[in-house]
């Protein structure tokens, strides 16, 4: 099984991946793969409203996006990392994220149904919990159960040495890593065992227009 753990930051190897980091190493731990997925530093366009992905599958801006979904249909589980912007998600892995999210919608690619994910932040100080419920909620409209920790998910710090020294943070991402791992475990033998998934309804679609 394999976790992808996807570095939202615009440093590849900061304090986001520091606290991915231990993470992975948790993750390996406990028998359970994992990747870290850098978005990089490449502009990455906003969603565009354009619907393209719901003919194609792709996102039309061919960038880090569908690279990124043609990973995660393989993946089991998931990690977004960002560290605080002005109290919200970076706009880089805002951006990345309404791609993705839009085009496994539209474009029917399957990616996240019923993964197991979390969010990790990052922040000299504040805007941490803001941001965190910012990212779950890419997560709860897309039927993934969260996977939670002690604390909430946050490591602080400017450069990688001072997350280092947050153990309380670097704690928080051991534990989330256990409960990840021990959430697949239970998945794979719940499905191994016959437990089906749920019976899917047809969208209903309403805009809140009434006649
Ligand atoms: C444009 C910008 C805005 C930031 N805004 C905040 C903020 O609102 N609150 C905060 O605590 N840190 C803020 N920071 C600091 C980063 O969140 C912090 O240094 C983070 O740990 C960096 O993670 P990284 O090394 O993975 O990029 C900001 C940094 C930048 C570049």
């Amino acid at each position: 099984m394999k976790v992808l753990l996807v570095n939202g930051s615009p440093h590849e190897k900061g304090c986001t991946y520091t606290a991915l980091t231990e993470v992975a190493e948790t993750l390996k731990e406990e028998g359970i793969d994992s990747e870290i997925y850098w978005i990089g530093i490449k502009p990455l366009a906003g969603c565009t409203a354009c619907k393209s992905c719901a003919k194609t599958g792709k996102c039309a801006f061919n960038d880090k996006v569908n690279e990124f979904l043609d990973i995660a249909i393989e993946a089991d589980g998931f990690i977004f990392g960002s560290p605080v912007h002005y109290a919200a998600a970076t706009g880089a892995i805002t951006s990345f994220m309404d791609c993705a999210f839009y085009t496994n919608g539209l474009g029917g690619r399957n990616a996240f149904y019923l993964k197991p994910a979390a969010a990790i932040i990052s922040a000299r100080r504040a805007g941490t919990t803001a941001t965190l419920d910012q990212l779950n909620k890419y997560f709860t409209i897309s039927q993934m159960p969260i996977i939670s920790s002690r604390y909430w998910n946050m490591v602080h710090g400017a450069q990688p040495e001072d997350v280092k020294k947050d153990f309380e943070g670097l704690q928080t991402m051991r534990v989330l890593a256990r409960n990840m791992a021990w959430f697949l475990k239970c998945k794979e033998a719940g499905m191994k065992a016959g437990v089906q998934l749920p019976v899917k309804e047809d969208m209903i679609f309403t805009n809140f227009i009434r006649d």
